[in-house]
């Protein structure tokens, strides 16, 4: 059958065929395919399916319609329960280890499939894995309202903050800032020292230039986006 690439992927091979999508597996696949198994029996809608491993061992996933954008910031809140029901669906499972839940830990518009407008699925599971809460939060906070010199209006972006927050339900914000503080710094030292190919391809395009000035803006705006979280 007709093999088509899908665009946006920066780390994986990612191709759709028919209904499904393939993609290559790495260490972390099983972990994820026992998480996505465990949403299939939950009946949560927000991932898609496992459906095995095809002949060229790559792992075969139900192809989710809609819209991938690259950047967006519609259905804000929508998001923010959406991750929610996830953490809960994992809270206190063996999945989540002795952590609070299973975390996305790629949370962003990119890995998000949109029907019209509104956020209804997750995609690239690949970094899943046991964390607190307020980690999948604070990524969260950070890619969906665009956290950095991009931002033209403060006040508005502080008030979506605290609204994205209030929507998942978060009740200790303390270390939202310090957390998204924390992505942007591991996040820049992960494609500034990555040796594989795709760490080079995002160094080549600007991007730790980027995370760095969304650090220092985020370091320059502290104050006002912590007022807003209280
Ligand atoms: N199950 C799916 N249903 C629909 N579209 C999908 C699905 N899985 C992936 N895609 C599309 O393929 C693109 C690339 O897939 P994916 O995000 O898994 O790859 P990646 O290379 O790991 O991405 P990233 O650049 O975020 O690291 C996604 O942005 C999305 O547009
Ligand atoms: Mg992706």
């Amino acid at each position: 059958m007709n093999e088509q690439p899908l665009s946006g992927g920066f780390v994986s091979h990612v191709v759709r065929i028919g209904d499904t999508v393939r993609r290559g597996t790495t260490d972390r696949s099983e972990f994820v395919h026992r998480l996505l198994h465990h949403f299939e029996q939950h009946a949560w809608p927000g991932a898609p399916r496992f459906l095995g491993v095809d002949e060229q061992g790559r792992e075969v996933l139900t192809f989710l319609d809609g819209h991938v954008p690259a950047k967006s910031q519609d259905g804000l809140a929508q998001v923010a329960r959406l991750v929610r029901q996830f953490h809960d669906l994992t809270a206190g499972t063996p999945l989540a280890g002795d952590q609070e839940v299973v975390c996305h830990n790629d949370l962003s518009p990119k890995n998000t499939v949109y029907r019209d407008r509104s956020p209804v699925a997750f995609v690239d599971w690949d970094l899943a894995a046991p964390g607190a809460r307020v980690h999948d939060v604070a990524h969260m906070c950070w890619q969906y309202l665009g956290l950095g010199p991009a931002v033209d209006d403060l006040a508005t972006t502080s008030e979506r903050l605290r609204m994205m927050c209030d929507a998942y339900g978060l009740t200790d914000r303390s270390q939202v800032v310090e957390t998204i503080l924390w992505w942007q710094d591991r996040c820049r030292r992960g494609i500034e020292t990555g040796t594989d190919a795709a760490m080079t391809r995002l160094r080549d395009s600007g991007a730790a230039r980027s995370v760095r000035a969304a650090h220092e803006w985020v370091t320059a705006n502290r104050a006002a986006l912590e007022v807003a979280l209280k």
